[in-house]
């Protein structure tokens, strides 16, 4: 798999933007998944060489943030927050009724690639727990039964 060369030429004038090229690492991250989907070693390997360092680096980085993947995701990726207010609240009992819903674990993908459950850290709206992320929607305090019009909305919009 290699990056498109509207890719390549994308992520080499975002380096030209900043005083020290690594510090484009992050948004040329998302432009090389929003074209692959995800971010596999071979892509990783590439933009380590774009930026000249090392590809253990960039997998650093790529490990470290829930925002990129390693593996194929599904189209809508819902973030389901675990965290103290939500899960106070009902956020784990969300997670699991919307995973046995999907009929997928936490953190895997819809057989039909349709949806990806990621159980997520706080997600900044605690005001709103028990809450999730839906494609780039927050919503909460979201009720079990909000479920199935939640999917529908992440896969129609
Ligand atoms: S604890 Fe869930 S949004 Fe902060």
């Amino acid at each position: 798999m290699k990056l498109s060369e509207s890719t390549r030429t994308k992520i080499l004038d975002l380096q030209k933007k900043y005083p020290v090229k690594r510090s484009a690492l992050i948004p040329s991250l998302h432009l090389a998944q929003n074209e692959i989907g995800y971010l596999p070693l071979d892509i990783q390997q590439e933009v380590a060489e774009l930026f000249n360092i090392d590809p253990n680096e960039i997998n650093a980085v790529v490990t470290f943030y829930d925002m990129f993947y390693e593996e194929p995701q599904g189209k809508a990726h819902i973030h389901v927050c675990k965290n103290i207010s939500c899960m106070l609240r009902g956020g784990d009992e969300l997670l699991n009724e919307l995973c046995k819903k999907l009929n997928i674990k936490p953190g895997e993908t819809t057989s039909d690639k349709e949806f990806t459950v990621v159980p997520s850290e706080c997600l900044g709206a605690c005001d709103r727990a028990p809450m999730l992320i839906a494609g780039d929607k927050a919503m909460g305090p979201v009720k079990i039964e909000d479920i199935d019009h939640i999917l529908h909305e992440a896969q129609h919009g």
